[in-house]
């Protein structure tokens, strides 16, 4: 099956309000990937970040936070535990936090790639040569969602920053060979529909392997404190959309999905999604990875969150997948 949509009809179903996209994106989810969902176990490494976005609870500006970063071996020693919970992928993220030079970041892959697990760094904007070395050394992944293709918007969003760089560092880790994740942020003030088809375009255009939609949820520290947070429905449909014309990629049903929505992420899964990101972080710093408010397991360990999550996932029907979980199959 190979579903084209263009421009108009994309805006068409993102307008509409049926349920009938989420039951073709739920077909066609388990027609291309199965009943397997994939558990990437994420490791919020650092809170500490040099970007000012306007959107995020960790933005060089709010100076309520209370910094922290993990000393390498704490990042290790994260990892095997990961592995040892029956993780196959770990994810390490965080701001963008100069103090983790590309040879830290480098050891650190090399250390963690003896338990073998697949990594996927989400660590942001690196030159070249840095991504090149990470995948060299054994990154598999990497995350970088383009948060939103409106030029404008972005601008508005990341005044310091340049959203080219943003793209070429896309286009050079698809490039070097890892598995691209991207996405978008739903819900941002002044963002329309019209934008999100064009992002969902570009998702597909850029052929990514991950698409993650986080739906936007206002920080009370940021200047988008009073935007609406009403924006799970509109995710929703902007993730089964992307399924439809992206039938084999991974598609994580997102933390922030469950956030604004009990459930949310068991929804997601039921609507095209078939990866889930449960938090490994120690419960000492979760609350303090703030992104946006009410995020969840802030008082859970690592331990509490792989049970529930498993345990969710058996309650739909769907089996918690023993691979890598690659989008092209390599086991
Ligand atoms: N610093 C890296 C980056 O920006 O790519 C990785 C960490 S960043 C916290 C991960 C993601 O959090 C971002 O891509 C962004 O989409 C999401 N995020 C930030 N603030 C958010 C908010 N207020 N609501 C929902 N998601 C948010
Ligand atoms: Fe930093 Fe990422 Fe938050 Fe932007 S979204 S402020 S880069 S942590
Ligand atoms: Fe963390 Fe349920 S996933 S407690």
């Amino acid at each position: 099956m190979n579903i084209n949509l263009n421009k108009n009809d994309i805006i068409e179903i993102l307008s509409d309000k049926s349920t009938k996209l989420f039951e073709s994106a739920d077909k066609i989810r388990k027609e291309f990937k199965g009943d397997y969902v994939h558990l990437r176990a994420l490791v919020e490494f650092t809170n500490i970040c040099k970007c000012n976005c306007l959107y995020c609870g960790l933005r060089r500006d709010n100076k309520k936070v209370d910094r922290y970063r993990l000393k390498e071996k704490q990042i290790i020693d994260c990892a095997k535990l990961s592995a040892q919970y029956g993780y196959k992928t770990i994810v390490l993220q965080g701001g963008e936090d100069e103090y983790y030079s590309a040879d830290k970041i480098a050891s650190v892959i090399k250390e963690i790639k003896k338990f073998n697990l697949a990594i996927t760094l989400s660590i942001g904007e690196r030159p070249y040569d840095e991504y090149k070395l990470f995948k060299t050394i054994g990154a598999d992944r990497y995350l970088l969602r383009i948060e939103t293709t409106d030029k404008e918007l972005y601008k508005k969003m990341h005044p310091m920053a340049s959203f080219e760089n943003r793209l070429n560092c896309l286009y050079n880790l698809k490039s070097l060979g890892y598995e691209v994740g991207t996405g978008c942020l739903v819900g941002l003030p002044e963002q329309s529909l019209e934008s999100l088809a064009n992002d969902i375009l570009f998702f597909k255009e850029l052929d990514a392997d991950m698409v993650g939609i986080g739906p936007f949820i206002p920080h009370p520290n940021t200047p988008l404190k009073n935007a609406s947070s009403d924006n799970f429905d509109l995710a929703l449909r902007v993730m089964a959309t992307v399924r439809l014309l992206m039938p084999d990629i991974n598609i994580p049903a997102t933390s922030a999905m469950e956030t604004l929505k009990p459930n949310g992420r068991i929804i997601a899964l039921q609507s095209g999604a078939n990866v889930i990101m449960p938090n490994m972080t120690d419960t000492i710093y979760r609350k303090k990875y703030e992104i946006y408010p009410g995020k969840i397991c802030i008082n859970d360990s690592p331990n509490m969150c792989v049970n529930c999550i498993k345990s969710k996932i058996e309650s739909i029907n769907r089996k918690v997948s023993v691979s890598k979980g690659f989008r092209y199959d390599k086991e």
